[in-house]
């Protein structure tokens, strides 16, 4: 299902869900694509990840819905269970949010980070041959107008008409390429999360329920507090986050130990279900939220260098896109690379980040806007109108297709990128360093 080879050359750095989607599409589009990634192995790392239906829809065109059916059996499957959320003290189920049927060809998907990530890490490098470098933390880029670069450990220079950097949150490519420091500030919040298995909740039967009947989702939503717990794989696996105010000043991490007595304080006065299933937790993380400024650009000098996903906009995990706001870069800048031809690479760059800056400002700031809704609940208003508790799932973000709206919009945006002189008032998003170069 690849299309005529483009002659182009992609070098990504990253084998995360942003890098890897840019790999997949890029070879879908008959582009010449190679990965680097620094970790040496792969191993299951993290714990919940959601995709939104608006990433079910890329998935769902690798290999006509191959690579999604073996997603979804890792995936939580709420078709019966729905979402059921609580008052925090009295333990009442004030909303029970029932799972619209979806399209079957752009699903939801929820499940374990790594899990998912080995799924298509092997579609890519087993099944469509992508050539994935592992143990290769890249230092260095260097672009020209003609072509771009980077230099690997052992001094090995890799050329390429392209290269994107995938490189996640913690971003090299971003203080290399655009001279951008990192200053994250502390939004207030943090997360506890955890991943087990289910066999202590059997146990008791105080949380059994959670676990014999297939996948459960429940939250508990309290003052400045909420609580989110599920069941996955037919009700086998159990993970939970707890989001809550923390002001202290450490390093965001995925890998951050956290300390049950911290939470049990937080669940103080709470529905006593709550408790028994944080005690049943081996280990959990504790991880900061924070926030960034915004890049101004996501694009080199020479416009021969493109930063995506978390790299170019972290995201917090409330708004739930963080993942699929990575792969709908990838989708795009494959079409725009295939639409522009080799002759005019950094024009495909830049009309990318014209097609994507606005979109992933928008999604990213409905993190804030869930959090909030939910630790300012007015019970009464909930009373009135239990609805209004629901977790959003907003149109707007789901039903957005992104190969389709790259091939709607490149033509315009091509022309207005290469004959600005054309349009009266075209405003285009900068490009080149930002900020104060470093090394
Ligand atoms: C170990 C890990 C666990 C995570 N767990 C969760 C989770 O439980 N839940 C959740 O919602 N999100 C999790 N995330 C984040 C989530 O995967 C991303 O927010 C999202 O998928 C966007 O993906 P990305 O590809 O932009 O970045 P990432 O997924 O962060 O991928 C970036 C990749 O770049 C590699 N890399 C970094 N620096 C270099 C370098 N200099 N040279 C070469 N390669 C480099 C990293 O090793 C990583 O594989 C996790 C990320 C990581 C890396
Ligand atoms: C985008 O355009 C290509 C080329 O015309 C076409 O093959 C593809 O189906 C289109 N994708 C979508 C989602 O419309």
């Amino acid at each position: 299902m690849t299309m005529p080879q483009s002659g182009i050359k992609v070098v990504i750095v990253g084998a995360g869900f942003g890098g890897l989607t840019a790999a997949i599409e890029c070879h879908r589009q008959g582009h010449d694509v190679r990965v680097y990634e620094s970790f040496p192995e792969l191993k299951t790392l993290g714990d919940i990840i959601s995709f939104g239906a608006n990433a079910g829809r890329i998935y769902h065109r690798w290999s006509e819905g191959r690579v999604v059916q073996r997603l979804r059996e890792l995936c939580i499957d709420l078709s019966s269970y729905g979402f059921r959320i609580h008052k925090y003290d009295t333990g009442e189920v004030v909303y029970h949010q029932r799972n619209p049927p979806g399209d079957p060809k752009a699903p939801v998907l929820n499940g374990h980070r790594g899990e998912l990530h080995q799924v298509v890490f092997n579609y890519a490098r087993d099944e469509l041959g992508i050539p994935i470098h592992l143990g290769q933390p890249v230092g260095e880029y260097f672009e020209d107008e003609e072509q771009a670069g980077i230099v690997l450990q052992n001094g090995e220079r890799v050329l390429a008409d392209l290269v994107i950097g995938a490189d996640g949150v913690r971003s090299k490519a971003r203080e290399l390429v655009l001279g951008y420091v990192d200053k994250p500030k502390s939004s207030g919040y943090a997360v506890w999360r955890a991943w087990f298995s289910n066999t202590d909740m059997i146990q008791d039967p105080r949380t059994r329920e959670f676990c014999a009947h297939g996948d459960s989702f429940n939250g508990w939503i309290g003052p400045d507090v909420h609580f989110l717990f599920s069941t996955i794989k037919g009700g086998q696996d159990c993970c939970w986050v707890l989001t809550h105010r923390d002001e202290h000043d450490i390093d965001e991490s995925w890998s951050f130990p956290g300390r049950l007595e911290d939470v049990y304080r937080v669940l103080e006065g709470w529905d006593p279900i709550c408790r028994a299933i944080v005690e049943k937790t081996p280990s959990l993380v504790d991880w900061k939220l924070v926030y960034r400024d915004p890049l101004s650009t996501w694009v080199s000098r020479h416009a021969r260098i493109l930063l995506l996903g978390d790299a170019a906009h972290p995201f917090l995990p409330t708004s739930a896109q963080g993942a699929t706001q990575a792969m709908e870069d990838g989708v795009t800048i494959a079409v725009c690379l295939k639409r522009a031809g080799k002759a005019n690479v950094p024009a495909a760059v830049r009309v990318h980040q014209e097609i994507r800056y606005d979109r992933v400002g928008e999604v990213q700031k409905t993190g804030e806007t869930t959090r909030d809704r939910w630790h300012k609940t007015d019970w009464e208003t909930v009373a009135k109108d239990p609805k209004s508790i629901a977790f959003p799932r907003e149109d707007w973000i789901h039903a957005h297709d992104a190969e389709k709206h790259a091939n709607e919009t490149f033509d315009e945006l091509f022309k207005k990128v290469t004959q600005p002189e054309l349009f009266e008032n075209v405003k285009l998003r900068p490009i080149g360093p930002i900020g104060v170069t470093v090394g």
